[in-house]
């Protein structure tokens, strides 16, 4: 029968979904992410705290897991994420400057060295933008230096050429916020200079606050046109309108560079918003957003 992932690969696109070790064990979830989905975002697994909780010492319990129940089921995996300013081990938080930059260096090297020639896209670095003013987000990383998100780049690309590169973010859906210029502009110059980039990630967490603009669909063809791939890495909509759903869908549709889309868990009762039952399953139900999505792929 048809699902989310038979349709979005009729027009050459996928459909993902974030998965949750701790939930493999459970028949009603796996049935769904199963059945519906052909491309798998570990939620939490290939974090930094996740796979170098001590300085070295690499650790993919979990996110193999994840990975081997996806392959396993015929399903491609998004790697998420290697440089982030949050969920960081205590060793890194810890480093200042140049070891700090190396141990980022290694990081990169050690988890991606792991998961060679076997990831569609790896979430290089996450969240680097400030929310207000469309500069850099202060961080451990950013007072390394402003080259860290190439440099993170550069070594990526080494490390596994057969990786897309991917640069990935919240708030910058629509076209006039300035978060979205900052990263446009940066992506921008890195094609022009060389840096090895493929694919921007565009989150895309829609509530009353930061809520869906139809200008998202022209923020995904300007990036488009700079020559990279665009994604929709972590879908969910506060109340989960069909018709916002429908529309996310037709925009991602429309720009042929719109890789697929990827919701940020199965059923409401998985998301990290619950409250807002944001997702397009509720228990063992379809919602009427499913439907939606389903009617526009
Ligand atoms: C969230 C997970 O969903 C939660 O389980 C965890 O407690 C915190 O992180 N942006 C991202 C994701 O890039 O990694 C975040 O995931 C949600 C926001």
């Amino acid at each position: 029968g048809t699902t989310l992932g038979t349709a979005a690969a009729r027009s050459g696109r996928y459909f993902g979904t974030a998965i949750s070790a701790s939930k493999l064990g459970d028949p009603a979830y796996t049935t769904i992410a199963g059945r519906e989905f052909d491309m798998v975002t570990p939620e939490n697994e290939m974090k930094l705290d996740a796979t170098e909780p001590r300085q070295g010492q690499f650790v993919f319990t979990a996110a193999d897991r994840i990975f081997d129940w996806a392959v396993q089921n015929g399903k491609r995996v998004r790697g998420h994420t290697l440089v982030w300013h949050a969920a960081q081990p205590s060793w890194l938080q810890s480093l200042t400057g140049s070891a700090l930059r190396q141990g980022m260096i290694d990081h990169i090297n050690g988890v991606m060295a792991h998961y060679k020639g076997k990831i569609y896209a790896w979430d290089v670095v996450n969240e680097a933008f400030s929310d207000s003013t469309g500069g850099r987000r202060d961080s451990n990383f950013q007072r390394t230096g402003d080259d860290w998100i190439e440099v993170a780049f550069r070594t990526a690309r080494a490390a596994d050429p057969a990786a897309r590169l991917c640069y990935n973010d919240y708030n910058i859906e629509n076209w006039s916020w300035a978060k979205t210029q900052g990263v446009y502009t940066m992506v921008k110059d890195f094609k022009q200079r060389g840096v090895p980039i493929d694919c921007v990630g565009f989150q895309a967490h829609f509530n009353s606050l930061t809520p869906y603009s139809a200008d998202f669909r022209t923020t995904l063809r300007n990036f488009a046109a700079l020559g990279v791939d665009v994604q929709i890495t972590e879908l969910d909509i506060q109340g989960a309108p069909a018709t916002t759903y429908a529309a996310v869908t037709a925009d991602c549709l429309a720009v042929p560079r719109c890789a697929g889309i990827t919701v940020w868990g199965v059923r409401d009762q998985d998301s990290w918003r619950s409250g807002d039952t944001p997702l397009l399953f509720s228990g063992n139900d379809r919602k009427p957003a499913y439907d939606a999505v389903l009617d526009t792929l």
